[in-house]
């Protein structure tokens, strides 16, 4: 969704702050915009589209001339995607330029207020309000006018600011959305995501909610709520650019998916010594542990079937009853929570707003809180008593690959790591069930190498108008990310079902030539998967077979087979699913999708 970045120091700000905005193209957006403070005050363009428009509408950022400014790239909530909504906003004396990312709920009063106090407003923006409160509140102190301004503020934002009379200084400030500083030398940054600042400096700074930078090409000044100075800590990032770039592949979604046995083997293999787990992160002592009756994983899309998939294992290993809930839903049920619950939220990005809410939830109810998060600093890591990073680097395609399967690992360890303290399996069990979640990057590498053909099936199947996932068990849960990575990238409709489902109506639609996607790696209910084949196959429909190497009494049946390696059932989706987004991304291509960046969608969904 919505991105800013901001730059002070000696060079040319516009051109820097492009370079920034590009990096954050992959969070979705519909315009975008710049404010440079230059020798005549502040200049300012905006235009809906890409952000090539407005490299062409700057002329690469010649026409804004400058050494501070601020960008922002919008993903429209409050009016419609135009040139005129698009960020920066300026007062009305020019004095002033904002740029906003997350929203601001009770813009509607402030607006009413202001406008009754002869403000002129541009925009449809809830953002707008935030720039005339700065005319308003300011008395030739800038920092003042900022917290004056943002305790007026319901909402969320990650700001920046810049003003005609502080012509060497930006300002920043949260409250509850991201907002990182970048430490360089003779030059300063701040961005709403890392991925915009790494190619200048490693060294950030985590900004918390309520706290304003004043920030200058040579200091960086933070200021508590109550308008006392900060001392922060500089942090390294431990991503480098390459990270954050295609590194030769034609999309990141490509080279995240091939990256994914690194990723697993960063998320696991740190936290496994001598055939133990070891989460030195977690707060919950073993006696917490042990006094949990209850499980609820929650959280949004590919995260929560991350969760859907692991809690087989989880209930498995622990025998505590797990329940899967979509955290959009789970915020509004009025959920049976307590001291003796233990809620997992699932977040690549640690920002999505539906995902927050269910967590706060349950915390006013007393439950223990785990996060599994890939962001380091995000909102959700802050908000969570215990929290286990996912380590799997940028992930920059907006369709989660990588993120997905590690926050699926951690599961796997978490599982194993529950487990041996309620005394459910011996230590040499444990070792047994470690060495095994040790294998999944080969597993990964193998599911990879053993499927080549997987383009030429895309090639057969792109032009299906509809596809079906069908499963059973694990394999279901399977299904559910194959069907969404597919819709969300190639723009098919899919559905997953639990094959034994079928029956109960869905086996209506099957008719000659509909592409059905058969699952059955879980091997305890293998022979039930291959009558559900047979059924769909007595009915016409055309089967893609997915099992593990050596099943090949599903050829018989199949019409193609994808095969994956044979790994221990409770560790078997990363391996089963990556085939899986494989698919998606090569029919995807077929189709001339978008595949990074697919329409309306964005990478944080920071709005409910
Ligand atoms: C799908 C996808 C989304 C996210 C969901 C939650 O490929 O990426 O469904 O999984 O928006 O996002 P996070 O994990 O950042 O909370």
């Amino acid at each position: 969704m919505c991105g800013i970045v901001g730059f002070t120091g000696r060079q040319e700000a516009a051109q820097i702050l492009l370079e920034g905005l590009k990096k954050l193209e992959y969070r979705g957006y519909d315009s975008a915009g710049l404010a440079v403070l230059g020798k005549n005050g502040i200049s300012m363009i905006k235009t809906t589209g890409k952000i090539a428009n407005l490299c062409e509408k700057t002329q690469d950022g010649k026409l804004l001339p400058g050494f501070a400014g601020i960008g922002h790239t919008r993903w429209a909530t409050h009016g419609a995607p135009t040139d005129i909504n698009a960020h920066p906003h300026m007062s009305n004396d020019g004095k002033f330029a904002v740029v906003h990312n997350g929203i601001i709920e009770n813009y509607a009063v402030l607006r009413d207020e202001l406008v009754e106090r002869g403000f002129e407003f541009k925009s449809e923006t809830d953002t707008e309000v935030v720039v005339h409160l700065l005319s308003l509140y300011y008395n030739g102190d800038l920092k003042e006018a900022v917290m004056k301004a943002t305790a007026r503020l319901e909402g969320s934002y990650g700001l920046g600011v810049v003003c005609a009379d502080y012509p060497e200084h930006i300002v920043a400030t949260r409250q509850f959305s991201p907002l990182i500083l970048g430490v360089g030398v003779g030059e300063n940054y701040f961005a709403s995501d890392v991925t915009a600042l790494i190619s200048h400096t490693k060294n950030v700074i985590y900004l918390e909610d309520g706290e304003v930078a004043d920030i200058t090409p040579d200091e960086i000044c933070v200021y508590g709520p109550t308008g006392k100075p900060v001392e922060k800590e500089i942090t390294r990032v431990q991503w480098d650019m390459e990270a954050a770039e295609k590194g030769g592949y034609d999309h990141f979604m490509l080279k995240e998916i091939i990256e994914q046995p690194r990723a697993i083997k960063s998320t696991v293999e740190p936290r496994i010594k001598d055939g133990k787990v070891v989460l030195e992160e977690l707060n919950l002592s073993d006696d917490e542990i042990r006094s949990i009756d209850k499980i609820v994983i929650t959280a949004c899309g590919s995260a929560y079937y991350a969760g859907c998939a692991a809690k087989y294992t989880l209930e498995k290993l622990t025998r505590v009853p797990v329940t899967t809930e979509l955290a959009s839903e789970f915020r509004y049920s009025d959920p049976i929570i307590d001291d003796k619950t233990l809620l997992i939220v699932i977040s690549q990005s640690g920002e999505t707003a539906d995902t927050i809410s269910a967590l706060e939830e349950a915390k006013t109810r007393g439950a223990k809180i785990l996060a599994i998060v890939n962001v380091v600093g995000s909102r959700i890591s802050k908000l969570a008593d215990n929290v286990i990073y996912t380590w799997a680097g940028p992930e920059i395609a907006v369709a989660t690959t990588k993120g997905y399967t590690t926050q699926v690992a951690v599961m796997y360890l978490f599982s194993v790591y529950m487990a041996r303290r309620r005394g459910r399996i011996s230590e040499d069990e444990e070792k047994r069930l470690t060495g095994e979640i040790m294998q999944i990057p080969q597993q990964i590498q193998r599911a990879i190498d053993l499927n080549p053909q997987i383009p030429s099936l895309a090639k057969e199947y792109h032009h299906n108008k509809s596809l079906f996932f069908i499963g059973r068990n694990v394999d279901y849960a399977v299904c559910l990310e194959g069907s969404l990575k597919l819709k969300e990238i190639s723009y098919l409709h899919s559905e997953a079902y639990a094959a034994g489902e079928l029956k109960h109506g869905t086996i209506a639609l099957i008719e000659e030539d509909q592409p059905v996607i058969a699952l059955s790696c879980y091997e305890p209910l293998f022979d039930k998967m291959m009558s559900n084949i047979k059924e769909v196959k007595a009915r016409g429909a055309k089967v893609l077979g997915v099992t593990t190497e050596g099943q090949n009494r599903i050829v018989r049946e199949a019409d193609d087979v994808i095969f994956v390696p044979k790994t221990d059932t409770l560790f078997g989706v990363p391996s089963e699913v990556v085939p899986l987004q494989l698919f998606a991304y090569y029919v995807a291509k077929e189709n001339g999708c978008n595949i990074d960046k697919p329409r309306n969608l964005a990478k944080s969904v920071t709005v409910e």
